[in-house]
């Protein structure tokens, strides 16, 4: 491990820092982790930079280098609010584009390129335009979680924080929800009145969740609160006691306090909040998204040293894409 210098070692209380994930990170790897922390603050401020960082990412991002924290809906609008001069995404790219589209004069860092989107992936921009054709005057509401050229196809952009709203709001009999086949069925669950067509894409994380896990966790733990992503199968959503975004399911722990709770998502979302909540029980199963857990604080400093991986999407799509997702953040749920 290289050497701490001074001006790292003066720049955070580590030991401080150390408290707040000793639940997570083993004390052996503490130190490595600790350089990399006390860089990252260091180059934040040398850069004018924040990192924005995703609820699925790991508790040691999570609670020790992140300035803004949250869902994609609220990844988002804070990302249209920053005044830094560098936007660092501890998330996967379809949010650094989001953030790169609100933001076209910033500079916006992906620590990990790879770091993609089963969703993202599961359609193109030709995609939408087909749908259109075949769909003339059905407007097209797409999730987030897509690439810039998709968005730029769209009508508006919906989080799973604001899908029902983001229809709601459109006020007409027939929307096409895509790519998230799942999403779009969980909020016609909700909207019956509104016909919603959608698109065979799906998480590959909330995919693997069956309504049998929901039965056997509640035969395991009598009790326990369940608490589901609506990227999950509807099957899975009506074994749920609660469906909605990560921040949703962050609210309802922290507003009703149930004494023991399992998460149908990803990992690292009941590994966050059981650091601000450890009277709460967190139990399993839960799903490890590959894409996110791309992301690490070396792969963090590195891109702050070297500025490095930019996002940047082609002048042709800013305009169109970023009023989807305008569109999107005026519409308050
Ligand atoms: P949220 O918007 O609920 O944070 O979800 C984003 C995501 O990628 C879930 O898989
Ligand atoms: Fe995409 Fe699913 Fe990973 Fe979220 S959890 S980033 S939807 S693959």
């Amino acid at each position: 491990m290289a050497a701490v210098t001074q001006a790292v070692q003066e720049a955070l209380p580590l030991p401080d820092l150390y408290a707040r994930v000793k639940g997570h990170v083993p004390a052996i790897e503490w130190p490595a982790l600790a350089e990399d922390v006390a860089a990252i603050q260091m180059l934040k401020r040398q850069r004018n930079a924040v990192v924005l960082a995703h609820n699925y990412q790991a508790p040691e991002i999570f609670h020790t280098v992140a300035d803004i924290v949250g869902d994609s809906l609220a990844l988002a609008r804070e990302a249209a609010r920053t005044d830094a001069d560098v936007i660092v995404l501890a998330g996967v790219h379809f949010m650094a584009e989001t953030a790169k589209l609100l933001n076209p004069e910033k500079t916006v860092l992906i620590p990990d390129q790879a770091a993609g989107c089963s969703l993202a992936d599961s359609i193109t921009a030709a995609d939408v335009r087909a749908l259109r054709r075949s769909h003339p005057g059905v407007p097209i509401v797409t999730y987030v979680n897509t690439s810039a050229a998709v968005k730029a196809e769209s009508d508006l952009c919906c989080t799973s924080g604001n899908a029902k709203a983001v229809v709601e709001s459109l006020g007409v009999p027939r929307v096409l929800m895509i790519p998230d086949e799942y999403l779009a069925r969980n909020v016609q669950a909700e909207l019956p009145q509104v016909e919603i067509l959608s698109w065979a894409g799906h998480c590959e994380v909330h995919e693997r969740f069956s309504p049998a896990d929901i039965r056997e966790v509640r035969e395991a733990y009598p009790g326990v609160t369940v608490l589901a992503h609506p990227e999950c199968p509807p099957e899975v959503v009506a074994e749920a006691d609660f469906a909605g975004s990560t921040a949703a399911m962050q609210d309802f722990v922290e507003t009703r306090r149930p004494a023991q709770v399992v998460m149908i998502t990803e990992c690292s979302m009941a590994d966050n909040l059981a650091v601000r909540n450890p009277e709460v029980a967190f139990v399993k199963p839960c799903n490890l998204c590959p894409h996110m857990k791309r992301i690490s604080l070396s792969k963090i400093r590195r891109a702050l040293e070297t500025m490095t991986h930019e996002v940047t999407v082609p002048s042709d799509l800013i305009a169109p894409a970023r009023r989807a997702v305008e569109r999107m953040l005026a519409v308050r749920p």
